[in-house]
């Protein structure tokens, strides 16, 4: 899309922005986790949370220390903040998971933890708070096919009931979500999904490739066709006997 729509690109139609709103509170302490990619959908409920007056405890969690992004502007939101990696280059070795564990052993009054990543990433989260009675809202992210709650594609158990994350979510409390349905639903598609990855990844290559060749041939082609003459920006008077 952010290749093809250049400045005066006129769109068809847009629908949007789907779904409910993040809620924002009145909550006193709160949590906000993300996990790798995760860190950058949580970062702006975070942020939300810091404007509205809330004690804001983030816990950001990577591979490796090469894969941490954003955590200046973490820092900037947060009142405290973790950093966990799972082989222990930089801030705590382990999950976010072993952040959350950390920050409820030194804050009994912990209102809300928001965790956005993937599925098991927030399955572990909602599993340690648990115990704890914490409120935990998760985001989740079910394949979406037309995105306003027609086709069921992303649809979601949620307790009893049947939800579509598209219309009803994405957020909903890490309590209730049937993880395990969810994250069978998503391996469904993975054949497909590795299939388009090669694809994708192919017709990369191609298109890497083909741009070195004429970045190779671009000199000699130039060497071997001189520049055409200008053309004239007036009429020359005619040389005709
Ligand atoms: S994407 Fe089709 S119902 Fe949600």
């Amino acid at each position: 899309m952010q290749e093809l729509c250049q400045v005066g690109t006129h769109l068809h139609a847009m629908v949007g922005p789907m779904g409910i709103p993040s809620h924002i509170g009145d909550c006193k302490k709160v949590v906000c986790v993300g996990g790798g990619l995760g860190v950058a959908p949580v970062f702006p409920q975070l942020r939300a949370f810091k404007e509205s007056g809330t004690h804001t405890i983030g816990i950001i969690g990577f591979r490796n220390r090469s894969l941490i992004f954003w955590e200046d502007k973490f820092r900037a939101c947060c009142d405290e903040l973790i950093v966990c990696t799972d082989d222990g280059s930089a801030g705590i070795k382990g999950l976010v998971t072993e952040g959350i564990k950390r920050a409820i052993a030194k804050h009994s009054d912990i209102d809300e933890v928001v965790a956005i990543g993937p599925p098991i990433m927030m399955k572990g989260c909602a599993e340690v708070t648990r115990p704890h009675g914490i409120k935990t809202m998760v985001s989740l992210n079910p394949v979406m096919v037309d995105g306003t709650g027609m086709c069921g594609g992303c649809r979601v158990k949620i307790g009893e009931q049947v939800k579509f994350a598209c219309v009803d979510g994405p957020d909903f409390d890490g309590h209730l979500v049937d993880f395990n349905d969810l994250m069978a639903r998503l391996g469904r598609y993975r054949p497909a999904e590795t299939e388009a990855m090669q694809r994708f990844d192919e017709s990369c290559r191609m298109r890497a490739a083909a741009e070195r060749l004429a970045l190779e041939q671009e000199p000699e082609s130039a060497a071997a066709e001189p520049e055409p003459e200008p053309e004239p920006l007036v009429d020359r008077p005619s040389t005709d006997a």
